[in-house]
């Protein structure tokens, strides 16, 4: 049972075939980071027309290398939302076309619930619920109770910016490039996480939201004390740069603030997992979403030695791609949860 999944809802074009909800037998992810690296940034219009350029070849591709024709696919899965709502457009209309020319089933997956199965998916043999799953990325940054493999119960979220963003931000105010989260992730080992001591506002309401923007001005106003302005002025100059350069040109002082302030993110991210799994009773903790490759957050959460597991998705499946969007489309086509040719691009559409 092959479904074809399509993801476009950011800056990545990505088309992948799925044997079961579970086997990858292909999944084929076209980047813009090129293009959206000297903006600092994605840039919404110009996302749209990448997704335009890619679509068909990378859709072509992931049949290819899947051996897989058209007519062997149960059904086509494409990510509704949330994200930009023009790229969004791209996947879903490209999708619509395919079944409505083949007669297939079309099934709309939330993205969250996508980054979710990217983990559900490689574990599920051994998966017990109630799961408490971390979703964390440049757009997202949420708790939800995962109940069974398609139930689930929105437990607290970011007020503000999400963890992703929150690292591409301080990487960029910083002088270094886009995105920041793999960056940081690199350079902050080398630094020590206690030398820079941030303290953040006590949240009022619920103590499962979370909040990043205060990390971020905390750390500009330690640039602003530290007369960081042509350190920073230097790197904005540097193009090309590798991370391994950036490594070796970064002074101490910046090493020991991006390791606390990635410290600072960590802590944050794990002690609010660890109290909701707590408050549901979880048998597992699953973390996803693009934030989910940092060395340091899955160097923490072994630490923690918790009594039950904690998931990373294998590398590849952490950040956009495809295969997670086919996966999560399983369950629903075994329960015939099929979406109409009205199916709408959700630029904010929740799971819970
Ligand atoms: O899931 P994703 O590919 O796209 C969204 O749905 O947002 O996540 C991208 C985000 C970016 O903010 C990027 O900086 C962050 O994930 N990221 C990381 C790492 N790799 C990517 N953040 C921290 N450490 C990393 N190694
Ligand atoms: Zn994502």
């Amino acid at each position: 049972m092959r479904i074809l999944g399509i993801e476009s809802s950011c800056d990545e074009t990505a088309a992948s075939v799925v044997e079961d909800g579970r086997r990858i037998l292909s999944s084929v992810v076209a980047s813009q980071l090129d293009t959206h690296a000297k903006y600092g940034g994605v840039v919404p219009e110009l996302a749209s027309r990448e997704h335009l350029r890619s679509v068909v070849p990378v859709v072509r591709e992931a049949l290819d290398s899947a051996n897989t024709t058209l007519d062997q696919l149960a059904a086509i899965a494409v990510t509704q939302g949330p994200g930009l709502v023009g790229s969004l457009l791209v996947g879903i209309t490209y999708a619509k076309s395919l079944c409505f020319a083949r007669g297939l089933p079309l099934i709309g997956v939330n993205h969250i619930e996508g980054h979710i199965h990217a983990v559900v998916m490689e574990v599920a043999g051994t998966l017990e619920f109630p799961v408490l799953a971390l979703v964390v990325s440049g757009g997202h940054t949420h708790l939800f109770e995962v109940k069974d493999g398609f139930s689930y119960r929105l437990l607290g979220k970011t007020r503000d910016d999400a963890a992703g963003e929150a690292f591409d931000k301080v990487a960029k105010l910083l002088g270094y490039g886009y995105p920041g989260g793999p960056i940081i992730d690199r350079l902050a080992p080398s630094g020590n996480p206690r030398a820079v001591k941030f303290t953040l506002a006590r949240m009022k309401g619920n103590t499962l939201d979370f909040s990043f923007s205060g990390l971020k001005t905390a750390v500009l106003r330690w640039v602003e004390s530290h007369d960081m302005g042509e350190e920073i002025a230097a790197r904005r100059q540097s193009h090309s740069i590798t991370t391994e350069d950036w490594l070796r040109v970064t002074p101490p002082a910046t090493l020991d603030l991006l390791a606390s302030f990635q410290y600072t993110v960590i802590e944050e991210l794990l002690r609010r997992a660890v109290a909701s799994a707590q408050t549901i009773g979880a048998k597992a903790i699953i973390v996803s979403g693009g934030v989910a490759c940092n060395t340091g957050l899955r160097s923490s959460s072994a630490a923690l030695r918790l009594p039950y597991p904690v998931y990373f998705p294998t590398a590849g499946l952490s950040t956009d791609n495809a295969a997670m969007i086919a996966a999560a489309a399983f369950p629903k086509f075994t329960r015939s949860e099929f979406s109409g040719f009205d199916l709408a691009a959700l630029a904010n559409l929740t799971l819970a």
